[in-house]
């Protein structure tokens, strides 16, 4: 079977892709220590350009030092990180036709931070660190996007080619839109408009810093996945708002490590265990693409074979696929289906890697143990 969309080019605004398949955004704890860009880094993402990804979307990076979640994290915070940016980008781009956009993020409520204590919209107590986080002011607020868009303008000057704000998994801006963990009295609360100003007032700062050629786009929580948490129907209104305002490309997800130590649900990294499992937001995306106007439509979640989400892609429900796991595994899986090995990806979703985040770096614990066995 002749794969005819996966490897078609479109573009996300202006930024022509060379295929559909893009990394989602993985964190991979391999920076130098406190957020600086090394070798190491720059080793996991020649291999992932290397391998055929059209777009490559780095891991969360940090934009404030009460933000980070981990000290192997990467930052962008201040000018002192642009030169190991520039290095990654320039490694990136000597394949001449990938692209590569910086994921940027703030811990918010999950913040666990020896220094900080959390900050998020409203006081929710985290099962996970035991804390109640601090509820910012309005001016707190402000400053904090002014602190994305600073981020934002830093990654456009180290050459990224698109920015992803990062408002999903119950981080900083996922806080906001979720009527659970946000329950403001001011302009950056009340009813989903309000909830959505936040992420809205970054991208239009964002635009005015970065011009109308720059691709801004967004992982965004459509569903919380737990009790009294974002419903899919808000999640859907929240994506139509955000397509509205102008977001080059929609990324959906859900849930997020409360999830997990709420249900037994292990959202956004779900089990996919068999061929039922894959493409598991789908049923989400589905329900969103109608409603969006010039904003491009990114499938995630347990995406393992090409065949199928070649047919997603020409049935118009998505245009493109993105892809965590599998690249853990095997950073050129793009290259090998384009080859013609249409065999699903070799992720077998143990979450392993999850695991390997605590002390980082990251590394597929599956293929580790079985390269372990062959030598033996
Ligand atoms: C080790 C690891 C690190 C991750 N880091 C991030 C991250 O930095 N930002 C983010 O939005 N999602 C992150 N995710 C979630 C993935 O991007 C993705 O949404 C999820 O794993 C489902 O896709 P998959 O089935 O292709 O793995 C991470 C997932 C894993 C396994």
């Amino acid at each position: 079977m002749e794969l005819k969309n996966l490897f078609s080019p479109k573009r996300i605004g202006n930024v022509l892709i060379k295929n559909r398949i893009i990394r989602s955004a993985t964190y991979m704890g391999s920076t130098e220590k406190y957020g600086f860009v090394g070798d190491k880094l720059i080793k996991i993402y020649d291999d992932l350009a290397r391998g055929g990804t059209g777009l490559i979307i780095s891991g969360y990076t940090a934009v404030d030092p009460s933000g980070t979640a981990s000290p192997y994290q990467a930052c962008l915070f201040d000018d002192s990180f642009i030169p190991g940016q520039k290095k990654l980008v320039k490694c990136v781009h000597e394949y001449s036709d990938v692209k590569i956009g910086i994921q940027i993020a703030h811990t918010g409520r999950l913040g666990n931070h020896p220094k900080y204590h959390p900050l998020a919209p409203s006081p929710v107590f985290y099962k996970r660190t035991e804390l109640t986080p601090r509820e910012m002011t309005t001016d707190e607020v402000k400053d904090y996007i002014k602190k994305f868009v600073d981020t934002g303008r830093r990654a456009y000057e180290c050459g990224y080619d698109m920015i992803q704000l990062h408002a999903a998994h119950g981080y900083y801006l996922s806080n906001f839109i979720s009527p659970r963990t946000n329950m403001r009295k001011d302009e950056f609360g009340g009813d989903i408009e309000g909830r959505a100003k936040c992420l809205i007032d970054i991208y239009r700062g964002l635009r005015d810093e970065l011009g109308t050629n720059f691709p801004i786009i967004i992982k965004l929580q459509i569903q919380d996945f737990v009790p009294n948490g974002l419903s899919l129907e808000e999640g859907v209104t929240t994506a139509k708002i955000l397509s509205n305002a102008g977001f080059d490309a929609i990324e959906p997800s859900g849930g997020g490590e409360e999830t997990l130590l709420l249900t037994k649900d292990a959202y956004p990294s779900q089990f996919v265990k068999k061929p039922d499992d894959e493409n598991y937001f789908l049923p989400i995306v589905k329900k969103i693409k109608s409603s969006m106007k010039n904003t491009a439509l990114i499938l995630m979640g347990g995406i393992r074979n090409p065949k199928t989400v070649d047919k997603i892609l020409e049935d118009g429900f998505a245009d493109f696929i993105s892809l965590s796991r599998p690249l853990i595994y095997e950073p050129n899986l793009p290259s090998r289906w384009e080859s013609g090995d249409l065999s699903p990806a070799k992720c077998i979703s143990c979450n392993g890697c999850y695991m390997t985040m605590l002390n980082g770096p990251v590394y597929c614990v599956t293929k580790k143990r079985l390269e372990k066995r062959k030598k033996r």
